[in-house]
């Protein structure tokens, strides 16, 4: 089989789920490496293979694939009792990832206090309506045990004797923050807790940016699987409203220890509509009967969590936000399928501001999005489009539609996905993606 001869970074454009883990899974056996770089266990990446599903969190995309390497990179946080889960599901199911998985020493891992402060936060914040609806998964408070250098990284584990002043001091806070009676476990049941845990990853353990950099050299391809998006992107996303890792092309440097030259192309994934889970700005919400079709139809119920995903049209600005951010090469369009038979299709072109000025602008501040209504733009729906896989056979308003979309974000197609399965979908011809899946 061939191999790319490039290396190509896979990014969210949207609010997450756009379905990266499909096109990761379909990229994958072109590439030598997989590799992940920031996020832990808040996302959930979909793969489906002859309709059988599997959600993978923390373990790469490629995992289904046993000639690719897959890495978890520095800038990743871990829940080590997760990952063994899902080592534990991938072995059931005939994957075995021995020899071919690599957690650098220097991701970070989260720890049941950095849990019991996330959900703790959110159920106050409920109370005064600030809520961020995060995961639940203690992602935030180890990014910031990170940033405080209070956090425990992989590597750590080599030295047990030395946890217990490493996990102190932060464990401490959180204790002093949650009171006495918030029954977190103790200290040393923590530490026992997570030895146990980590001892079958020790042999997993070790110098990722060594690996990394010494297979670009040798000339093989590595694919980088982008976690959350560029939406909710810590610095480019709509804060706060956003999670703690650089989701967009940024956190891949600081997340694997790669320099700029070690990516040769982007290509960014967004579905033909738009969704999001959790609180914060989403001009494209549809609170009506066509948004409660998008998420039946497009299954829109999260994978990590189950909770119901907000459900809107495509969103121009914020998609050719992301795209601009992230120096987007080329598209995949994911999900068209859901909107087959409908009787119109709307595409957001710009924002109504309060004194009803049209502008593509997105505002920086949560505050400045308040006023802002989307400015729709109606298609004439079409037929059916699952499973088609020859873009010339795409029904013309389908058509219509997907020509407006891209030229609304400056960026062309390479993919387009007409249903879950690895077969359903077009590749478009002279495109990016050409090379590897045409
Ligand atoms: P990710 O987090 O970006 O990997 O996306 P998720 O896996 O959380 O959500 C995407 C969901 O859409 C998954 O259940 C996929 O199986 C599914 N999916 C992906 N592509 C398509 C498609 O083209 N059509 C349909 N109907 N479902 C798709
Ligand atoms: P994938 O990789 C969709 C959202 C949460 C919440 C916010 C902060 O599957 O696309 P966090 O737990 O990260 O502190 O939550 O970010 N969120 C996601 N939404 N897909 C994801 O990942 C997400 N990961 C986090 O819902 O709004
Ligand atoms: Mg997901």
């Amino acid at each position: 089989m061939s191999v790319a001869s490039t290396n190509l970074a896979i990014l969210g454009l949207q609010w997450g789920d756009e379905g990266k883990g499909k096109v990761v899974d379909l990229l994958s056996p072109k590439f030598h490496q997989v590799v992940r770089f920031q996020g832990g266990n808040n996302a959930g990446h979909t793969v489906v293979v002859d309709g059988v599903s599997i959600a993978l969190h923390q373990v790469p995309s490629g995992a289904l694939h046993p000639g690719c390497f897959l890495v978890v990179g520095n800038g990743v946080v871990l829940n080590l009792e997760v990952f063994q889960q899902e080592l534990d599901r991938l072995k059931a199911r005939g994957f075995d990832l021995t020899g071919r998985l690599l957690l650098s020493e220097k991701a970070h891992i989260i720890l049941p206090h950095h849990i019991a402060l996330d959900q703790w936060r959110e159920i106050r914040a409920d109370k005064v309506g600030s809520k961020i609806g995060t995961t639940g998964r203690g992602i935030g408070p180890a990014y910031e045990m990170k940033a405080a250098r209070m956090g425990v990284r992989l590597g750590d584990l080599r030295y047990p004797e030395a946890l217990v002043d490493r996990i102190r001091p932060g464990y401490d806070e959180v204790r002093l923050r949650l009171g006495p009676d918030a029954g977190l476990p103790a200290l040393e049941t923590i530490i026992e807790g997570l030895l146990r845990t980590a001892e079958p990853f020790l042999k997993f353990i070790g110098d990722a940016q060594g690996h990394l950099m010494a297979s670009w050299k040798r000339g093989e391809s590595i694919l980088f699987e982008g976690a959350q998006a560029t939406l909710l992107d810590i610095d480019h996303g709509t804060y706060p409203f956003v999670t703690s890792s650089n989701c967009s092309l940024g956190g891949l440097f600081t997340g694997t220890g790669l320099p700029p030259k070690a990516v040769d192309s982007i290509l960014g994934i967004a579905k033909a509509y738009t969704t999001r889970v959790g609180a914060g700005p989403f001009p494209a919400e549809l609170l009506d009967a066509t948004g409660d079709h998008l998420r039946e139809v497009g299954r829109e119920f999260g994978t990590t969590t189950g909770r119901p995903r907000r459900c809107g049209w495509f969103d121009a600005p914020i998609t050719a936000h992301a795209c601009r951010t992230n120096g987007v090469d080329g598209l995949a369009i994911m999900k068209l399928d859901v909107m087959d038979n409908m009787d119109q299709v709307g595409l957001i072109v710009g924002y109504r501001t309060g004194e009803g000025t049209l502008t593509s602008k997105l505002p920086s501040c949560a505050g400045d999005w308040k006023d802002l209504r989307a400015e729709v733009k109606y298609f004439k729906g079409w037929g059916i489009t699952r499973g088609v896989t020859d873009r010339n056979k795409l029904p013309k308003e389908a058509q219509a539609y997907l020509d407006v979309l891209t030229q609304s974000v400056e960026v062309p197609i390479s993919y387009l996905s007409t249903g879950p399965d690895r077969h359903e979908g077009c590749v478009y011809p002279g495109t990016l993606l050409e090379p590897l899946l045409g």
